[in-house]
């Protein structure tokens, strides 16, 4: 795409538009998978059951909620550059614990309003593929994790058996953006969505970025036949 700057605005003004029909529009395309992606990558988190973690692009606040209910002693700094994101996911908020337990900031993954080594997981559910400046913003989540501190990535991938990827290809170019407009009155915001997942790294050469900016022990796990892929590192 663009230039990163024409990026970030793109996607913040795609996301501003569809903020209301985000979540709905989300367990339908999906069938409800994801979330089982989010609930299998939160579990990566079980050595941590207290303290806080970042959600980094946590828009209207899944996997933040995800994040509260594995760990009823964890607290979620949830920040996302798209306020109207966050204002949705803020009114849907369950009126118990968790509401005071999730804090959402509205900030820019490449420069995190987050003092340096201050928590202990940082999490970024379909966020990555996202950021205008990836290595930029992988750097940043090295520097507010704690040393020993774990970092997640899910985030879509593009599965490899030929017939999975036939079908899956099919709807994501296809299917998808046509009752994705519809509901959302925004189609180019789901042809954004499937271009930005063809272009998007393939899961080792994210890993070699997550080195690069300082994680060790870097792995990544494919989910659902390679359509996501939770990737994981440690400061
Ligand atoms: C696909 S949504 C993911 C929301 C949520 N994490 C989930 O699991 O559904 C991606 C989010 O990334 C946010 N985003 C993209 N670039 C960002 C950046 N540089 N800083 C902060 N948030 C960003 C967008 O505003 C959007 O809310």
């Amino acid at each position: 795409m663009q230039n990163p700057d024409e990026k970030k605005r793109f996607v913040q003004e795609k996301f501003s538009s569809i903020s209301g029909k985000y979540d709905f529009l989300n367990s339908v395309l999906s069938f409800q998978i994801d979330r089982y992606w989010r609930w299998v990558t939160t579990r990566e988190l079980q050595e941590f059951p207290e303290g806080v973690v970042l959600d980094l692009c946590a828009g209207t606040l899944p996997l933040s909620l995800e994040l509260t209910r594995q760990a009823r002693k964890r607290q979620v700094l949830a920040v996302d550059f798209c306020e109207d994101m966050l204002r949705a996911g803020v009114r849907h908020l369950p009126a118990d614990d968790r509401k005071e337990r999730i804090v959402p900031v509205c900030g820019d993954g490449e420069q995190l309003p987050v003092k340096t080594g201050s928590v202990c997981g940082v999490t970024v559910a379909f966020g990555v593929r996202n950021l205008a400046r990836t290595q930029q913003g992988l750097r940043e989540m090295h520097r507010v994790l704690k040393t020993g501190g774990k970092l997640l990535i899910l985030e879509f991938s593009r599965p490899r058996n030929p017939l999975v990827k036939t079908v899956y290809n099919f709807y994501l170019n296809r299917v998808l953006p046509k009752i994705a407009g519809l509901v959302s009155g925004d189609t180019e915001a789901y042809e954004y969505l499937a271009r930005s997942i063809a272009e998007f790294y393939a899961p080792d050469e994210l890993l070699a970025m997550m080195r690069q900016a300082g994680f060790a022990r870097t792995y990544h796990r494919p989910l659902t036949f390679g359509v996501v892929t939770v990737y994981v590192g440690v400061k």
